[in-house]
């Protein structure tokens, strides 16, 4: 009984891993309006175009946080991703006559994103490198340049070459050419490394950092933007070719395409001349609006959200906690059981891996399913465990003779648990209801790892846009108070009441 167990419980713990990749990790971005970009591409084949003009869509990987290369801007309080290289994907879109789906996620997750087909091709300001060209394809190259490092201004003077950073912390991004230049050419310096440019940016503003290694064009593009900034070249070699875009080996004639695309846009210089300048346009004005207080449209967003799953959950929870309480008190033994083991399990395993469980363990069955709602049934069934432990203590505080006398009066069974116990329960265990529920809220923002735009989601969308780290938090965490204070208000006249009727 024992080892069956043991064995249920690896088989559940493990299933999420099984069915979900890396990638899956990847924040949802906003546009991306198809997910299911199912072309089996690991198949090399010539029809890699045909396919995709079949789909009616371009799905494009690329790491939004790499200006002028890629990166998000704000229009009325909507995330818009512009960049050079947005302007490339969108000609390419065009050449081939397909619709452009943009899907944002970490730089290191970009290549298990195109070998396994959620993504038809990377253009991420990904250089051509040996080791890459042994799992993908790559079109011709549409930019290149030196790797500089980004230091705090007030540094400026400290650091004037690679050799100056001896033991001294070099963030990069993961898995990025420049991760693998610190650790290999700079072996007296200690590398760091985080998934986003922007979180490095902030690290290094808060001095986590030294410096931080990253391509010219994005140093230059920050140091530009941010007058506590300065960029310099690192002038360490790189054992690699120019930028170009990245598709699943084998797909030659989608590759021929890029090629042909690449070709025009070198010819024309549209780089250069066109996007490159609308791509600083965007940053000169973002920077002008680029205060937390102008993100307040995020922050409502948020809240709207956390309110949402934290409504929902508590009157699904309450439901199924009530069920469950019954189930367990009842003396049918198998509901007894059953009951048991749902509250001991919920209980005993972390509401974290939960949602995670939820989001891809079910989602691999219904690949629609949005990430919010997976948020608010793992946050419901989280919730009623509680909810259902807390009412079988309210109804088993009442002394048994409640229930005697109630019977004796000829009440039926019903009857007695509806006007008898359950309103005596009831005021015995608001307290703790009440509890139940600021938790709940409070709790909600667990849901942020599977990219629901919760508070605690927009609160990382404004520390990674602004480059402040301290303030949007501190600006959640009093909302969040509000929110429970005004709750626990409402709950405790509430509680009043009760004390008045009774
Ligand atoms: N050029 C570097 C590389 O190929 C870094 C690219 C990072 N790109 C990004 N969108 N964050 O590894």
């Amino acid at each position: 009984m024992k080892g069956f167990k043991h064995f249920l419980m690896l088989v559940i713990l493990t299933f999420p891993l099984l069915c979900s990749p890396v990638t899956a990790f990847a924040a949802e971005s906003s546009s991306s309006s198809s997910s299911s970009a199912n072309n089996s591409s690991q198949v090399a084949s010539n029809d890699s175009v045909e396919k995709i003009k079949q789909k009616g869509t371009l799905v494009v990987g690329m790491s939004a946080d790499y200006p002028p290369y890629e990166f998000t801007t704000k229009k009325n309080g909507k995330t818009e991703y512009v960049g050079f290289e947005v302007d490339l994907a969108k000609q390419f879109a065009k050449d081939l006559g397909v619709k452009l789906v943009i899907k944002n996620m970490d730089f290191d997750s970009l290549l298990v994103a195109l070998e396994t087909g959620k993504v038809d091709t990377v253009i991420s300001g990904m250089n051509i490198t040996n080791e890459r060209k042994k799992s993908v394809d790559f079109s011709d190259t549409y930019y290149a340049g030196d790797s500089y490092f980004l230091v705090n201004k007030s540094d400026k003077d400290k650091y004037k070459s690679a050799k100056d950073f001896d033991g001294k912390t070099v963030g990069t991004q993961n898995g990025t050419l420049q991760s693998t230049m610190v650790s290999k050419q700079m072996p007296k310096a200690t590398g760091k490394g985080l998934a986003k440019i922007s979180s490095l940016v902030i690290g290094l503003q808060s001095h986590k950092y030294d410096g931080v290694l990253m391509d010219a064009a994005t140093a230059q593009a920050y140091a530009a933007n941010n007058s506590n900034l300065y960029a310099f070249n690192s002038k360490l070699s790189a054992t690699a070719g120019g930028i170009a875009m990245a598709f699943p080996k084998g797909d030659t004639s989608l590759v021929n395409a890029a090629n042909q695309t690449v070709a025009k846009v070198k010819k024309e210089k549209l780089i250069t001349k066109e996007w490159i300048p609308d791509a600083a346009q965007y940053m000169e004005s973002y920077k002008k609006q680029n205060t937390v207080l102008s993100y307040w449209q995020y922050f409502a967003k948020g809240v709207g959200y956390t309110l949402i799953i934290s409504v929902v959950s508590v009157f699904f929870g309450m439901i199924l906690g009530t069920l469950f309480a019954l189930m367990r008190l009842s003396k049918n033994k198998l509901l007894h059981a059953i009951s048991v083991c749902y509250i001991e399990f919920l209980r005993g395993t972390p509401m974290m891996v939960q949602i995670m469980f939820v989001y891809f363990g079910i989602g691999a069955i219904i690949q629609s399913m949005p990430a919010i709602i997976a948020g608010i049934i793992a946050v419901s069934l989280n919730s009623g465990a509680y909810v259902a432990e807390i009412i079988r203590s309210g109804i088993q505080s009442l002394p048994a003779g409640q229930t005697e006398a109630a019977r004796s009066l000829g009440m039926s069974k019903n009857e007695t648990f509806h006007y008898v116990i359950m309103p005596q329960a009831l005021k015995n265990i608001w307290p703790a209801l009440g509890n139940e529920l600021i938790t709940l809220v409070k709790d909600s923002s667990l849901v942020s790892v599977i990219g629901v735009t919760e508070l605690m989601y927009q609160t990382q969308l404004v520390q990674t846009t602004t480059y402040k780290g301290v303030l949007p938090l501190f600006i959640t965490m009093i909302i969040y108070f509000v929110i429970t204070f005004i709750l626990s208000r409402v709950l405790l006249y509430f509680e009043g009441r009760m004390k008045h009727a009774h």
